[in-house]
């Protein structure tokens, strides 16, 4: 479809749907979310001239998955956004059915984009072409068109490149399915983004000793830190065990060392990034200052989307907080960043016996909780916090079967960080050894409370609105 039709419908809707949007209590006050429509994964994440870019997959006319674009967010500090011209439209006929994922790096002072663009045929097959689009003076992207077609011996299913730059070339992990159904990441190698060599697949099911382990590994992102490379994924098709691997999907990372030469990554266990209900898609970039930085899409494909309740505002989805990551003992661990705290308003500390806690404000608020014992931590009679002395359970009503769900963290339990906004809770465990993080639709409560016989210290505060430009 041509662009201008498509920028018109983009505009109709969002005349008419914003003022609906931005009544809607479930509304975050600071976390990054559509101004209508869907939202999807973060892309294109990156620190450019000083400038943090956030582009993200945007359906604008619906609330629901189709044809992608990119929007895009760009910030300073990652606390106060602005929103920048749409980046992608998907306009030309090797994008129609989206522009769906991918990354930006820097090249020449500008920043170049390297997206999926996704086709759909009547019978139900699909194809995929990685394209480039490269940043303008006035902060549009030009599309360069496709650089990379299906390679031989995958179905339809290749998407999601992530480039970086190694020792003067490029090299990009792409996630595939092979003609046996079984998720893969490819890597390959170019001196330009424009011409790229296959170096093979270096990670997904059936390799480096990982067994059968899905049928699509989404979004790969693969990173230096400190002496491991990490690769992270969203391998989809894997079955529940135990109280791992509970959501439709996962988000994941293994560590192991990248073999540039011969293609190969040889890496430890699969462990999961989130232990929460709605955490995927995530994607980082290396910040100038040397962190590495994450941001996830708190929402999950296919888990009843079509029953979330801000659909009756017409907007659906949000990001995670930025995170950083870091490595401690072999494990990835992560923490909300350092700027956030420019949010906190009206410090309080106290403690006490669980049970005497003053109800703390909980619409957008930080708490750290150092327990001595269990308690139990009700959030907005929506979703329940629990530590017996060995297992961290948060629990909700599923917004779709109305039943109590739980999702579990085990271990010693030292201290927790919670960051709520109005329809989400972000928990980082002991300095970030664990994360859970939740979307969950309270009714008019604003406050939390605790309760149990723990002696415990906390602290709290309530976080400023922050509003994209
Ligand atoms: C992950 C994903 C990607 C794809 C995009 C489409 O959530 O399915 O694999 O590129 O979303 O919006």
């Amino acid at each position: 479809m041509q662009e201008t039709s498509l920028l018109n419908q983009l505009a109709r809707s969002l005349l008419t749907g914003q003022v609906n949007a931005s009544a809607d209590p479930h509304r975050p006050l600071w976390h990054l979310a559509p101004a209508v429509g869907l939202l999807n994964d973060p892309n294109g994440f990156i620190q450019a001239r000083g400038r943090y870019h956030l582009f993200y997959q945007w359906n604008p006319l619906a609330c629901k998955h189709g044809a992608k674009f990119w929007g895009h967010w760009s910030s300073r500090d990652l606390v106060q956004w602005r929103h920048e011209p749409v980046a992608l439209v998907p306009s030309e006929e090797y994008e129609r059915n989206g522009c769906y994922s991918g990354s930006a790096v820097e090249q020449d002072g500008r920043i170049m984009l390297v997206y999926t663009g996704n086709v759909k045929y009547q019978d139900g097959n699909r194809t995929a072409y990685q394209c480039l689009a490269r940043e303008q003076d006035d902060g549009h992207y030009e599309k360069l068109g496709p650089v990379l077609f299906l390679p031989a011996g995958y179905t339809g299913h290749v998407r999601d490149p992530k480039v970086w730059q190694h020792q003067g070339q490029w090299y990009m992990v792409l996630a595939a399915q092979d003609e046996a159904k079984q998720g893969k990441v490819l890597l390959y190698r170019s001196p330009d983004l424009h011409q790229w060599e296959s170096l093979g697949e270096i990670a997904g099911s059936g390799l480096n000793g990982m067994g059968e382990f899905g049928y699509m590994w989404e979004c790969p992102d693969l990173f230096r830190l400190d002496d491991s490379d990490v690769l992270i994924s969203c391998p989809q098709g894997v079955a529940p065990q135990g109280e791992r691997f509970r959501n439709l999907f996962q988000a994941g990372y293994v560590l192991g060392q990248l073999d540039y030469a011969k293609g190969q990554f040889p890496h430890g266990a699969f462990e999961e990034l989130d232990l929460g209900f709605e955490f995927y898609a995530p994607q980082t970039t290396l910040a100038a200052d040397g962190r590495r930085l994450m941001f996830g899409w708190m929402g999950l494909p296919d888990e009843h989307e079509a029953s979330q309740p801000t659909i009756a505002h017409g907007w659906i989805h949000c990001m995670t907080c930025p995170r950083e990551l870091t490595l401690r003992d072999g494990k990835l661990y992560q923490l909300p960043v350092a700027e956030l705290s420019a949010l906190r308003r009206e410090p309080l500390a106290w403690q006490g016996i669980a049970d005497e806690a003053p109800p703390l404000p909980a619409r957008s608020a930080e708490l750290h909780l150092k327990p001595e014992g269990p308690f139990s931590l009700a959030l907005r009679e929506a979703a329940t916090l629990s530590w017996d002395g060995r297992c961290l359970s948060l629990e909700r009503r599923n917004w779709h079967t109305g039943e109590r769900e739980q999702r579990t963290w085990r271990g010693e339990l030292d201290e927790l960080r919670l960051l709520l906004d109005s329809s989400s809770i972000e928990i980082f465990i002991n300095q970030g050894a664990a994360a859970m993080s939740a979307r969950y639709f309270p009714g008019e409560a604003a406050t939390m409370r605790l309760s149990g016989t723990a002696r415990l210290g906390l602290q709290h505060w309530s976080l400023a609105a922050s509003v994209i430009e």
